[in-house]
């Protein structure tokens, strides 16, 4: 359990504060969790706190007209995703009674909820034991583990998906899962991460061999 305890002490020193860390409501993590898809946390903070105010519940999400969702979208890009969400918020107001569901199985089956976002927001509003696997946990794994498969090969997404789902830290998933993400998202990057402040070096395959700018492998690339 060291890569995990480390993760989670890492996580609880060099986190940002953000909106939807602070809830368990799934529809507000829904709503961060889709603007996030495609889009950086500081360009999408400012939507996400505009789409709460003007849709404070699922409710209000489902009786907008969709104009108003993709005005509201405007600067975001990736309008399928406001059409998805005003479909989403009408299914859950039609079929789950208006309350936003918390279970993986049911997410899954949601317009623009995939296998990631499903596991997001049941581990973060439930703590289902899902494990979240995007870009940032594919780098973190790849490098600290050594692992050359391609993260974008058919073999890599399930040699990854099985590594992350048994890395899952039980006790807490929702914790774990925010701590892989941010230590990717801020320590462990893409370009020039800065290996010398990391606390996760002593027993990272990629610093101990040199091949931090090495991987992930992408095929195609
Ligand atoms: N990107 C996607 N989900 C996120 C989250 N919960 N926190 C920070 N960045 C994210």
């Amino acid at each position: 359990m060291i890569f995990q305890n480390e993760l989670i002490n890492w996580y609880k020193i060099n986190k940002r504060d953000l909106p939807w860390r602070h809830t368990q409501d799934a529809y507000v993590i829904w709503l961060s969790e889709i603007i996030l898809q495609q889009t950086r946390v500081e360009q999408g903070l400012p939507y996400f706190n505009k789409f709460l105010e003007n849709f404070p519940a699922v409710a209000d999400f489902a009786a907008a007209n969709e104009s108003k969702v993709l005005k509201l979208w405007q600067g975001l890009g990736y309008y399928s995703r406001g059409r998805n969400m005003h479909a989403t918020a009408q299914i859950v107001m039609n079929n789950f009674g208006g309350v936003f569901p918390t279970r993986h199985d049911d997410l899954i089956k949601l317009k623009g909820i995939g296998e990631y976002t499903a596991a997001a927001i049941s581990s973060f509003s439930s703590g289902e034991a899902r494990a979240v696997v995007d870009g940032n946990v594919f780098r973190v794994l790849a490098r600290y583990f050594g692992i050359r498969t391609a993260i974008n090969s058919p073999a890599g997404k399930k040699e990854f998906f099985t590594l992350a789902n048994e890395l899952l830290y039980r006790p807490d998933p929702a914790l774990y899962n925010q701590s892989i993400m941010e230590f990717g998202a801020i320590q462990c990057k893409p370009k020039s991460p800065n290996c010398a402040v990391c606390s996760l070096i002593q027993t990272c395959y990629a610093y101990q061999h040199k091949e931090v700018n090495a991987l992930p492998v992408k095929i195609g690339k």
